[in-house]
């Protein structure tokens, strides 16, 4: 048997795969990231652990835990897990969505030179990225810096608690803004020129390699035997995508979890003149397997929209019944848009300043066109970063996973918004499966991981053709007010 542990924004996953691949158990503990100021999120890692103990204490009450071989994690990418000397954790980490650091980012892009930062790395800063938030540090709270030992992310966090070993892997090392993503290293450049210390940043492992052993002490909390091996695990939309067989160009990934993204194979090392084929919000990141990389467009606030109306507005109905209030509402909800920027935006804007809006109200709406507006702005939203990556990929068929998108009818309208067809994955612990699959690889029970997903269902979702031309339309009207509400243009 294979575990897999998915530390994820809203929740920490913990999934069992038995030697053919089959999904034999699950356990889930939620939380919610802190918002101490507007345009803030921070998390105590913390937290993740308990939340990982507590997953697993569920998972084995109706699991026998003395099978397992192999164990892999995954979690929410770029989050900044800061260890002082003792192995302590410094502050709160940093997240992903967080967008205190557009300062930052902008002097590093002008001190190196955004072409030049480009070529090194593959991609441009990002404010979520990790390594803004170091010089943000160094600035602001210039005593935790001071005791920064190391860097690494949420899934290294836990690796560590599990094996006391510090690595990160080159899937999560791609989102710090230091990596060098074609070589999958360091960038010695980078880290001299920003002036940062060597030391911080932990040994690089491809994803199914092993970097230590289940240890003792923790194995007995945890209700596990020790000594079993750990791999150096992934981030969470490159687990996704192993657990979704998606690792060769001719499938593609749309995942709405927390964020939204959507995501493509490469197979060879990426070309640099990749880079100059379409804007710099895309990502460019190393893969889960060995010589594999992907391309990226990132929707911040996906699922995270849909969850902050239910709680802005005191919502006491599910996701499933709030859903179920827009069911009458036609396309286009009436001229009501929403735009999901509720903390900003990368793909395709790069821009920290954006922010959500609901444009067009009128006497007619109700609160079922509010939330159809919102399941439409978050597909336009994904349908700015299809329209990217289709300047550099055309995969034959794209897979749609993530928690948000369960909802049948959410998943309709995101087919029609992109006019493509899309097969839903009847399994949504997408991450989770894939660190597992990873686990299982990496002590060569696997070669690939369609081993284990060609035998998983899949429901086919074809678009509807007039609702296409319809949306194509509204489309317009979105992309429109960005631009004219963009502070940017102010
Ligand atoms: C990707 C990104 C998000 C997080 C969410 O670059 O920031 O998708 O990984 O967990």
């Amino acid at each position: 048997m294979f575990l897999g542990i998915d530390i994820g924004s809203g929740g920490t996953k913990v999934i069992l795969l038995n030697k053919e691949g089959k999904m034999i158990g699950s356990a889930e503990v939620s939380y919610s990231f802190d918002v101490p100021k507007e345009g803030w999120t921070e998390h105590d890692p913390e937290e993740w652990w308990i939340a990982t103990t507590k997953a697993l204490k569920t998972l084995f009450i109706n699991n026998d835990s003395s099978n397992i071989e192999a164990i892999g994690v995954t979690g929410q990418m770029h989050s900044s897990v800061l260890l002082d000397l003792n192995g302590q954790i410094i502050r709160k980490a940093i997240l992903w969505n967080d967008q205190r650091t557009e300062l930052e980012c902008k002097e590093v892009l002008n001190q190196i030179g955004e072409e030049r930062f480009r070529s090194f790395t593959m991609n441009t800063l990002f404010p979520g990225f990790t390594i803004p938030k170091i010089i943000w540090l160094k600035k602001n709270e210039p005593e935790n810096y001071k005791k920064i030992t190391t860097i690494f992310m949420p899934k290294d966090f836990i690796n560590y608690k599990l094996t006391g070993v510090i690595a990160t892997d080159v899937t999560d090392a791609s989102g710090t803004g230091i990596f060098d993503v074609y070589n999958r290293k360091w960038n010695k450049n980078l880290i001299d020129g920003l002036g940062l210390e060597p030391e911080w940043f932990p040994p690089v492992y491809e994803s199914i390699e092993v970097i230590g052993k289940l240890e003792s002490s923790v194995a007995d909390t945890l209700g596990l035997k020790e000594g079993i091996p750990v791999v150096a695990g992934a981030a969470d939309n490159a687990a996704a995508a192993i657990g979704n067989g998606v690792f060769n160009e001719n499938k593609g990934l749309i995942s709405v979890g927390t964020s939204g993204v959507v995501l493509v194979p490469i197979n060879n090392r990426p070309a640099k003149e990749l880079l100059t084929k379409t804007n710099s919000s895309l990502h460019i990141f190393c893969h889960a397997l060995p010589n594999t990389w992907y391309a990226m467009g990132v929707t911040l606030t996906a699922g995270e929209s849909l969850k902050w109306f239910r709680e802005a507005f005191e919502l006491e109905e599910s996701y499933e019944n709030l859903i179920l209030n827009a069911k009458d509402v036609e396309v286009g909800s009436n001229g009501l848009i929403f735009t999901p920027y509720l903390s900003g935006e990368r793909t395709p804007h790069n821009d920290s300043t954006a922010r959500g809006s609901f444009n067009g109200m009128n006497l007619t709406h109700r609160k079922g066109h509010f939330v159809r507006a919102i399941l439409e702005g978050v597909s336009y939203s994904l349908k700015d970063c299809h329209d990217l990556i289709k300047n550099i990929a055309h995969p034959e068929s794209f897979v749609i996973t993530g928690g948000a998108i369960k909802s049948e009818y959410w998943s309709h309208i995101l087919s029609d918004v992109l006019g493509v067809m899309l097969k839903k994955s009847t399994q949504f612990e997408g991450p989770a499966i894939g660190a597992a699959i990873l686990a299982g690889m990496g002590i060569r029970h696997w070669k690939a991981p369609d081993e284990v997903t060609n035998g998983v269902e899949e429901v086919i979702i074809n678009p509807n053709t007039e609702h296409y031309f319809l949306y194509k339309n509204i489309f317009k009207k979105y992309q429109d007010l960005y631009e004219r509400l963009s502070q940017n243009n102010v």
